[in-house]
């Protein structure tokens, strides 16, 4: 399998810098603080009868979150992932990772965790980043890298989004699972909608005081020991480290890596949460732990699934695969259907990245969409510097036509010219 690399998952491992590093190892410069205008256009013009939508009690249509307006970068395809939920049908691999984390909770915690798998994932800027002390000019406050409903109306890139408005309902052990939005590249293990589960736990000056350490101390360590079960639980007998971290919710702040196949992978970022957000929800004399893991990242990997669309696949060869409560079944790929090349080079300007290019891509082509390599970057004498981009197409289900592809590319031409304002070299 190709090393997973998943940026997305890491965004919040990131302190408040401009400077991203790219899978690619260029550096883009995000300083896209109000939305480009080329977001709106690749809407459909055909009026969607109105679809109503249940998210989480939430009665939600479609003017609701893809609108017209500058402060809105929903598009189309965005939308129609919303309440699809697969985090909660038992026979998805992604279900059956959930129930298996579930189990792992009830059996060692004695039911104590309170699990929430169906809140709304549109939210506040307040709930996405404030609460939860992202800084003001941390990258994943972007047009860039978020869906902006409008300008304070975000689709949660993270569940800890819920953090601290669970705490202020005075929950202090919880599980919440729940799809994440964020504008992403174009790869094997990236898709602008994943999956994430978010633990947390308060503790009390009763729980630690017989210990001999301090609150901190003590829900670290907390930590590590549930963290190491639950990683035991999923995987065996793996080998694991620590990784000490950077998350603006949590310090000191950990990742958890897993020695396998042959690689270090990361499971999950955690840590012992800023004290500031307890205060906020009214815990002064508490301390506490959170995680947060990728349900995607770990599912390619117990079920040997190489590919992050697939789990969006409604094939039958693929959903039959899996069944209730079978963690770690492998999958068997069912047929590999030739991919197709299309490279596209332009002169790129001010606005340019390479996330508004994949939303491009994905408006058009959707999932027949695999991967949007750049394969050469070169500045001229006059400054002008061109980039040129690999597009593979394959769909996972069937053979693609020439004529198919060749529109497809045709289209995403267009609208790169178009809505990008850009000149195809
Ligand atoms: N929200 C983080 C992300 O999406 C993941 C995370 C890391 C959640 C550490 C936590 C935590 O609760 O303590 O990248």
């Amino acid at each position: 399998m190709a090393a997973l690399t998943f940026a997305h998952h890491i965004l919040f491992s990131k302190p408040s810098v401009f400077l991203h590093s790219t899978k690619n190892g260029f550096n883009t410069f995000f300083s896209v603080s109000v939305p480009a205008p080329f977001l709106r256009r690749h809407k459909s013009t055909q009026t969607i009868s109105a679809s109503l939508l249940e998210l989480g009690g939430v009665k939600i249509s479609k003017e609701d979150v893809v609108k017209d307006e500058p402060t809105n970068n929903v598009p189309d395809l965005i939308f129609t992932k919303l309440g699809l939920q697969l985090h909660r049908r038992d026979n998805h691999p992604l279900g059956i990772l959930k129930n298996t984390i579930y189990e792992y909770f009830d059996t060692n915690y004695n039911n104590q965790f309170h699990k929430f798998d169906d809140l709304c994932p549109i939210v506040t800027t307040k709930e996405n980043f404030d609460d939860v002390l992202v800084p003001a000019d941390h990258v994943s406050r972007s047009y860039n890298d978020t869906y902006y409903v409008d300008s304070e109306t975000v689709l949660r890139c993270h569940t800890s989004a819920h953090q601290a408005d669970l705490l202020r309902k005075g929950y202090t052990n919880f599980l919440v699972t729940g799809d994440v939005y964020r504008r992403d590249s174009i790869d094997s293990t990236h898709y602008p909608v994943f999956h994430q589960m978010e633990g947390v736990r308060v503790f009390s000056p009763n729980d630690w005081n017989d210990s001999g350490m301090d609150g901190t101390l003590y829900a670290a360590q907390d930590l590590k020991t549930c963290l190491e079960g639950l990683t035991r639980h999923l995987f065996g007998a793996v080998e694991m480290r620590w990784v000490d971290s950077y998350f603006p919710f949590t310090n000191p702040s950990f990742e958890l890596e897993i020695y396998f196949q042959e690689k270090w992978l990361e499971v999950l970022g955690c840590g012992v949460m800023e004290q500031e957000i307890l205060k906020r929800g009214g815990k002064t004399d508490n301390v506490a732990w959170a995680f947060g893991l990728g349900l995607e990242r770990l599912a390619m990997v117990l079920f040997d699934i190489p590919d992050i669309r697939l789990f969006w696949s409604t094939d039958k060869r693929f959903t039959s695969q899996f069944t209730k409560g079978q963690l770690g079944i492998k999958f068997k790929p069912f047929s590999k259907y030739p991919p197709c090349y299309k490279d596209m080079s332009f002169w790129i300007n001010d606005s340019f990245t390479e996330n508004n290019l994949c939303e491009i891509v994905r408006g058009v082509a959707g999932d027949l969409a695999e991967e949007v390599q750049l394969i050469d970057n070169f500045t001229n004498k006059k400054g002008m510097t061109s980039h040129c981009y690999r597009i593979t197409y394959r769909s996972m289900e069937r053979s693609l036509t020439d004529e198919e592809i060749n529109e497809l590319q045709w289209n995403v031409r267009e609208q790169v010219q178009s809505q990008m304002n850009i000149v195809l070299r």
